[in-house]
């Protein structure tokens, strides 16, 4: 344990600094101190403090064998990298300490994850295991709690867990033996031993016919009176504007019988329309808020194409996340907190037509009024077509060059836009979180162009620099 951890904090310590004068490293979003980052993981507000722990491979910048890393909040914006969390040094997970989340038993923070392991022959087999610390920094192995139950292969994985009328659930992404995705619920009166209640959701069962062969991450909470479960799920085909990355993220809402352990459920909807979306997870926080966080990157998506490959780091995650249910749609706003992101307000103009300015690579827009198109550095278009009702974002692929699309439709109109842009990534919130655009845009870093077309009002702020310690 003690090697591998002092390895890592040897990769940290050799190459953070010229990681962070990367121009395209991010200021106020989460990235990797060094190496890859994938999946937010352990998301949660315990004893007063927002924890964050990320899938992490500190020694190169594709998959492996993960760690899991840590940064920590009070205030959501200001964020601290803590000591590593998990080293992935056991026999139960030595091939990755791979996703899971993380629950408050009694005072003790718990961490439940997925022991990857792989054997001499390169069979993969996994382990649902639970960690525990009494400080919040320092992590100690329980080993392991769930062993493959029968019916699935060993792409079973990602446990979140919950606490309902007096006992934990925990629901695990996985595969069926006869490779159809679902997610299996699990229940615990201890969190030490665990029953199978079933498949409480699954590719090839109505209202689904065919929806991927393998679910990671899946997530189910309740909001507003109803419960919904998230899942990213890995197969689909691209449908018209539809299911356009590599795998997809999303969710259905609907309603679970915990007696019976049976939930139904509406269709499937993606909950991100951008070209870098996956793995999101949730967290209930004091003020009673679901807060979500996703990973802004997508497995197998020419993930060693991306220009900051070559200076040692890749992806970064969401900002945090506030969800809504509005008509059985989720609905995505930006934290209140991140109006504290905003160091100096740059301007306000009223457009008429066309109109063109600058701003900064870290910055938040408010676009309110008639938005035809928006034009960033040079290098993304957001373009609405009334006739159609779609709005596109535009932006040339980072592999080839080519101009690549993403779609959604907005029935209602736009109204509304609202981009948080940091160096090499970019969100954009339409009409209050109807839908999220979320895209890593690697521009030409000396680029600060913005054009804007439309009968509307514009705003920007500068944001602030150093959020990250
Ligand atoms: C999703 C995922 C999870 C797994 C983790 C490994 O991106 O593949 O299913 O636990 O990443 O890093």
């Amino acid at each position: 344990d003690s090697k591998l951890r002092e390895q890592a904090y040897e990769a940290v310590k050799n190459h953070h600094g010229d990681i962070r004068n990367d121009p395209y490293y991010p200021s106020y979003h989460l990235a990797p101190p060094v190496g890859l980052l994938n999946d937010p993981n352990g998301w949660i507000q315990w004893k007063g403090k927002y924890h964050l722990f990320f899938q992490w491979m500190p020694f190169h910048t594709g998959h492996g064998a993960k760690f899991w890393g840590h940064y920590s909040t009070t205030n959501l914006v200001d964020w601290s990298l803590e000591p590593i969390a998990l080293t992935p040094s056991d026999w139960f997970d030595k091939n990755g300490c791979y996703s899971g989340s993380a629950v408050d038993d009694d005072g003790l923070l718990k961490l439940f994850y997925t022991g990857n392991v792989k054997d001499e022959s390169g069979q993969r087999e996994s382990y649902q295991c639970l960690a525990e610390s009494a400080d919040g920094v320092t992590f100690s192995k329980k080993g392991v709690k769930l062993e493959l139950p029968e019916g699935y292969t060993p792409h079973f994985r990602d446990p979140k867990v919950w606490f309902h009328n007096g006992l934990w659930y925990m629901v695990i992404g996985a595969q069926t033996e006869d490779e159809v995705g679902s997610v299996a619920l699990f229940e615990s009166e201890d969190l030490e031993s665990w029953t199978h209640r079933g498949m409480i959701a699954k590719a090839d069962r109505p209202p689904f016919s065919d929806l991927g062969y393998m679910w990671e991450c899946p997530d189910l909470f309740e909001l507003d009176g109803q419960e919904v479960l998230l899942f990213s799920p890995q197969g689909l085909e691209a449908d018209r504007i539809d299911f356009n990355n590599q795998y997809q993220s999303g969710y259905v809402v609907g309603r679970l019988d915990y007696e019976k352990a049976e939930l139904s459920h509406d269709p499937f909807v993606e909950l991100d329309r951008g070209f870098e979306f996956y793995a999101p997870q949730t967290t209930m926080d004091d003020l009673g808020r679901r807060i979500l966080i996703g990973w802004m990157g997508v497995p197998d998506q020419n993930e060693a194409e991306q220009p900051t490959v070559k200076n040692g780091w890749i992806h970064q995650m969401t900002l945090p996340r506030e969800l809504v249910l509005i008509d059985g749609r989720i609905h995505q706003l930006p934290l209140e907190e991140m109006k504290n992101l905003r160091a100096s307000k740059s301007f306000s103009e009223d457009v008429k037509g066309e109109w063109s300015g600058s701003i900064s690579r870290v910055s938040e827009l408010q676009l309110e009024g008639e938005v035809e198109e928006v034009q960033l550095f040079d290098y993304t278009t957001l373009r609405y077509d009334r006739q159609t009702s779609l709005l596109t974002m535009e932006r040339p692929s980072y592999v080839d060059g080519s101009l690549e699309t993403r779609s959604c439709r907005l029935p209602k109109g736009l109204r509304h836009l609202q981009l948080f842009i940091d160096h090499s990534s970019l969100e954009v919130f339409v009409n209050n979180g109807e839908e999220v655009f979320t895209s890593r845009i690697f521009a030409k870093e000396d680029n600060r162009s913005l054009q804007v077309k439309g009968e509307l009002n514009v705003q920007a702020w500068n944001l602030k620099n150093d959020t990250i310690d």
